[in-house]
């Protein structure tokens, strides 16, 4: 019988309980989930950020900790994390992901809020562009933001790409690397940030980087609140030179109730809600691994605590 901690919080279990039971037994594997396994006991940790756990070190018969988060930010700095650590590559997180991203980046290409006309309203038809004249680009090209690019592209923006190390996209311009992102930044009249947060990438959108945008550009972030340096941020939009920030994430959350954000004009603010990991489809993600695991197999989604993600 395999035993699996799930430390991923109680409104969570609730979503969890039964779409794990179904997929552990759907990959052929009898296991006991509970939230209370003790250290002693435990085959596998299924995880999600919860203040009440934060000790891996007594979970030494642990063979994995499985996040059910994409980003691990918080975890994979834990020196007491000595298993191997799989992150959340979720297709149901994905598609949430891409219909979050392609909404906004529309909201702002057809400039539908300044098209909605009310009573009283000035009648003035100035159509916007088509999608092909907008360039679009997509810091970070792993599962979301190659799938975010992808769909994009489908509609016709050209979209321009930027990861650390060089990715290859049908029908994307992929670019790679620090001198890549200053022409990746140059001409991107919307960006969109699904970076994960490393040392590399936090404070990633500083002052320097907001200039090299087109003036007016939109930024939209559901990656991380870190990899924006807030002030510079608004300083960007008081001058105009960023025409709007449509953010999910912030570096504290919920947002402060003080913080600027939420009285800016030309700030919208979401709830990091742009997707979440979906318990079915995630299920089957965490039972795959540990079927893979029970079989001597590599991990799916390692992460390299290295890179940091
Ligand atoms: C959510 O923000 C996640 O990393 O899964």
């Amino acid at each position: 019988m395999i035993k699996v901690l799930f430390a991923a919080g109680w409104p969570r279990w609730k979503q969890y309980k039964h779409a794990l039971s179904m997929a552990m037994a759907k990959a052929g594997l009898e296991a006991e989930l509970s939230q209370s396994h003790g250290p002693e006991e435990t085959d596998y940790i299924v995880y999600a950020p919860n203040r009440r756990f934060s000790d891996f070190a007594p979970y030494k018969r642990a063979k994995a900790v499985l996040s059910l988060w994409a980003g691990v930010e918080d975890i994979v700095t834990n020196e007491t994390l000595t298993q191997p650590l799989a992150r959340m590559v979720d297709s149901g997180m994905t598609e949430g992901m891409v219909e979050y991203v392609t909404g906004h980046v529309l909201r702002h290409h057809l400039g539908m809020d300044a098209h909605i006309v009310n009573p009283g309203h000035d009648w003035i038809a100035k159509p916007p562009p088509l999608a092909r004249s907008r360039p679009v680009t997509v810091l970070g090209l792993g599962e979301l933001g190659a799938a975010c690019a992808r769909s994009l592209a489908a509609l016709n923006f050209p979209v321009t790409g930027w990861s650390r190390s060089k990715k290859r996209l049908r029908g994307i311009r992929c670019l790679a690397g620090l001198e890549g992102l200053d022409a990746a930044l140059s001409e991107a009249e919307i960006l969109v940030l699904l970076l994960p947060l490393t040392t590399g990438t936090e404070g990633l959108l500083d002052a320097q980087r907001l200039a090299q945008l087109p003036n007016g550009a939109v930024v939209i972030n559901p990656g991380r609140g870190q990899l924006i340096d807030d002030n510079a941020l608004l300083a960007a939009l008081d001058s105009g030179q960023i025409g709007h920030a449509t953010l999910d994430v912030f570096r504290e959350e919920p947002l402060p109730e003080d913080h600027p954000f939420w009285a800016h004009p030309s700030v919208t603010v979401t709830p990091h809600i742009a997707s979440e990991t979906r318990a079915e489809t995630a299920a089957q993600v965490i039972a795959e691994n540990i079927r893979r695991s029970e079989a001597g197999e590599p991990l799916l989604h390692l992460v390299d605590r290295k890179a940091g993600y």
